[in-house]
């Protein structure tokens, strides 16, 4: 078979897939990278892997993604580049390496040996968003993830439960958890929220998980408490995805004081309110109690008390949306499997199975109703939980 056709056709298959038929293609493309670049083709790669993240904030630093996206369509050459960098020094031969190797990685788009242009990746590492969330990167993951096989060799390959200690208390010298290390920062705090809304993967969750039809004639006032939501992001989004259900004024966001000073998104039609996680849940009653990325931040012990607080402010109709991973038995994708160990180098915590989430709801008095997978790849999904 013709190898420039089949590519040909990969082109076309691909710019009109679907997300399950996106997932798939990646799916089969990381299969395939074995295969082509045979046994020790891993090693040719690992060296500009462990650079991946420094040298896009070096891009950052020189405004190179911010420069091509303001000239975009027209190509900058390195010269050009450089002149727009934000110290008069640059010199545009540094500037030309390290616009190649963007290029080389699909963030900018060379059209000649000395010519780049803007592409979709490019017009998102140029928004401050974007900066914030490198930042966040720099100011965490390398040094904890360094710290891997001397934590594991000092704890003698024990699992990590324990989230006053984890390779990140190592490697920051530290007693704090990683949230209060945080929460301790406003500059950092604001860098993870960022980073937390740039994560993005699938269709919004609102979008699979039958959202209008569930809250059908439900009357109480509190249709979704957005359960340590951070910014705030969930609520906006449902209040402008549903303009005809009304949402304004029965959408309440909760998070830590600190985290809700931080805010980097307006709550215009949320209530918001301070409250730890483990104390009582102060609004009873309500349709949704709502939990993205919370669950897969503590270990099971800790998960049960969270869900404990909820189920006590349960009325008959009152159910938990749990928005996190559900793991694969087998073949999980490395976005999932990098998701665990992220959250069990940070905290303690992990991405679960069906059969570890039974475990957890089943000790706090829950069922599974319905799992609705919005992200294909990472396996994020809304695991619909009631009283047992
Ligand atoms: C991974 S973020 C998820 C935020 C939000 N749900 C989202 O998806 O963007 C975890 C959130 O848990 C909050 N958090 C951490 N410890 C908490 C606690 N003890 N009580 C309440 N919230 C807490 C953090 O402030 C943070 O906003």
């Amino acid at each position: 078979m013709d190898v420039d056709s089949v590519i040909e056709q990969l082109r076309t298959v691909a710019s009109q897939a679907n997300n399950e038929g996106r997932a798939k293609l990646l799916k089969a493309f990381a299969e395939l990278q074995p295969t082509l670049e045979g046994p020790k083709g891993l090693f040719m790669r690992l060296p500009s892997i462990r650079f991946l993240v420094p040298i896009i904030k070096l891009g950052q630093d020189l405004n190179i993604f911010a420069s091509l996206a303001q000239s975009s369509p027209n190509p900058l050459s390195s010269r050009q580049l450089a002149a727009k960098a934000p110290v008069s020094t640059a010199s545009p031969v540094l500037v030309l390496r390290i616009t190649r190797h963007l290029a080389s990685l699909f963030t900018v788009t060379q059209t000649g040996p000395d010519a780049f242009t803007a592409n979709p990746t490019t017009h998102v590492l140029a928004t401050t968003g974007a900066d914030g969330a490198m930042d966040m990167l720099m100011a965490a993951r390398g040094e904890v993830a360094d710290t891997i096989p001397a934590f594991f060799k000092k704890n003698g390959y024990q699992d990590v439960t324990d989230e006053a200690h984890t390779p990140f208390q190592m490697a920051f010298k530290t007693e704090k958890t990683w949230f209060q290390h945080i929460s301790d920062s406003p500059g950092l705090s604001q860098s993870f929220y960022q980073l937390m809304l740039l994560l993005k993967e699938g269709d919004p969750w609102y979008k699979v998980f039958p959202f209008e039809k569930e809250i059908e004639g439900f009357r109480p006032a509190t249709v979704l408490v957005d359960v340590s939501g951070g910014v705030g992001q969930q609520c906006v989004d449902l209040i402008a995805g549903f303009p005809h259900l009304n949402l304004k004024g029965r959408l309440i966001l909760q998070d830590l004081p600190e985290m809700i000073g931080s805010s980097v998104v307006r709550y215009e039609g949320v209530e918001v309110q301070a409250r730890d996680l483990f104390t009582e849940q102060p609004v009873k009653g309500a349709r949704f109690y709502y939990l993205r990325q919370i669950l897969h931040n503590w270990p099971d012990d800790k998960c049960v008390e969270i869900l404990k607080r909820l189920v006590e402010a349960f009325d008959d109709e009152s159910q938990i949306l749990v928005d996190d991973i559900v793991l694969p038995d087998q073949g999980a994708s490395a976005l999932a499997t990098g998701y665990d160990i992220l959250m069990m180098t940070f905290m303690a915590a992990r991405e679960r199975t069906a059969l570890d989430w039974n475990r957890i709801f089943d000790e706090a008095g829950l069922k599974i109703l319905g799992t609705h997978v919005y992200a294909p790849i990472s396996m994020f999904a809304i695991t619909q939980v009631g009283r047992k």
